[in-house]
């Protein structure tokens, strides 16, 4: 690993985050490594701390940990890199982390297919009404439902429109082409034709709103999407839509989409994050027509695994002065 290691030495780290354990092990054979070790993961006065005491090179952390700017000028000098096991990164403020030359990394592309895996379970579990089905046997069952009864709506051969085309939104573009779907999309920017697989453009995000039988969220959190679901966006999807989200619970007016849900003017939701986490606002678990998780969405060994693998290259890439391979900025 370079410089660091040729004289024995290895680089130090802080791993905040509650990691898997094959991450963690890798970190402990290749790093001199202060792990986190829960119940939680390390808060941002725990990371300073231990950073300051380890006299840490870098830290390893996921969107748990707010790097603020006030943190990063907290960080000690010996900090030279920070790495989140997220391809989001709304939880760093970036300009700060930029002029205190602290390079900053995410995990883009490794968890785009279990992530899209996921928000389709999440798509199929609200129109086919998974949650309320498992309700039912656990309740016992043992009695008749007639034909026209708890109906789901269907998937296969509708229009699902997608609120970014990055590396998820494409993902979940492909699973739809399975389901024999229309798949439209709103970006900032178009895609080449070539990498649009024949999914449609929508340069103006509400005017594809009443086209979507089902809508799915895949762009980050900024001032441009901030609240981007509201109850004037929400008014534009047709009557019975269903609406998944696993990007982040900014995107969303959550009292809007309550009343959507609750009115029926939404058949039904999917949603893995929320504007609080972990507090996230409980009148959503009372409602039978929408499938909850806790912010989980890449959550599978694989991809976790891939993530922290990841963010560790990028540490040791930066340490060894290759440069980052997943730099925030450039
Ligand atoms: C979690 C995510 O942040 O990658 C992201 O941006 O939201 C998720 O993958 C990550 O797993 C840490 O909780």
């Amino acid at each position: 690993m370079g410089k660091l290691e040729e004289g024995g030495m290895k680089p130090r780290l802080v791993m905040a985050a509650l990691m898997p354990r094959d991450v963690v092990e890798r970190a402990r054979d290749e790093f001199d490594a202060v792990v986190a070790t829960g119940p939680a993961d390390m808060t941002m006065p725990e990371v300073i701390e231990a950073a300051s005491a380890h006299r840490a090179d870098a830290i390893q952390f996921v969107n748990t940990l707010p790097l603020s700017a006030e943190a990063i000028a907290q960080l000690p000098e010996t900090v030279r890199v920070g790495a989140t096991s997220s391809v989001g990164y709304d939880h760093i403020d970036v300009a700060a982390a930029k002029v205190r030359g602290l390079v900053v990394t995410n995990t883009p592309g490794v968890l785009s297919d279990c992530t899209a895996d996921f928000a389709f379970m999440m798509l199929l579990a609200a129109a086919r009404r998974a949650y309320e089905y498992d309700a039912i046997m656990r309740a016992g069952w043992r009695y008749r439902i007639g034909q026209g009864d708890v109906l789901g709506v269907r998937v296969s051969g509708k229009t699902l429109g997608l609120l970014g085309m990055g590396g998820i939104g494409g993902a979940m573009a492909r699973r739809a082409r399975g389901f024999d779907m229309r798949v439209l999309y709103h970006a900032r920017n178009r895609l080449p034709p070539e990498r649009e697989n024949g999914a449609e453009y929508f340069a103006d995000f509400r005017a594809m709103l009443p086209h979507c039988n089902f809508l799915s969220l895949h762009a980050p959190a900024t001032p441009a999407t901030e609240r981007i679901i509201n109850a004037e966006t929400l008014a534009l999807l047709p009557r019975g839509a269903v609406l998944v989200n696993v990007a982040r619970g900014a995107l969303v007016d959550e009292d809007a989409l309550y009343d959507a849900l609750s009115s029926g003017a939404l058949f039904g939701a999917g949603l893995d994050v929320f504007r609080n986490e972990p507090d996230f606002d409980a009148r959503f678990a009372a409602l039978p027509n929408v499938i909850l998780s806790p912010h989980i969405g890449s959550g599978s060994v694989e991809t976790r695994n891939a993530m922290g693998f990841r963010a560790l290259d990028n540490i040791a890439a930066v340490l060894a002065g290759r440069g980052p391979i997943d730099p925030l900025w450039r």
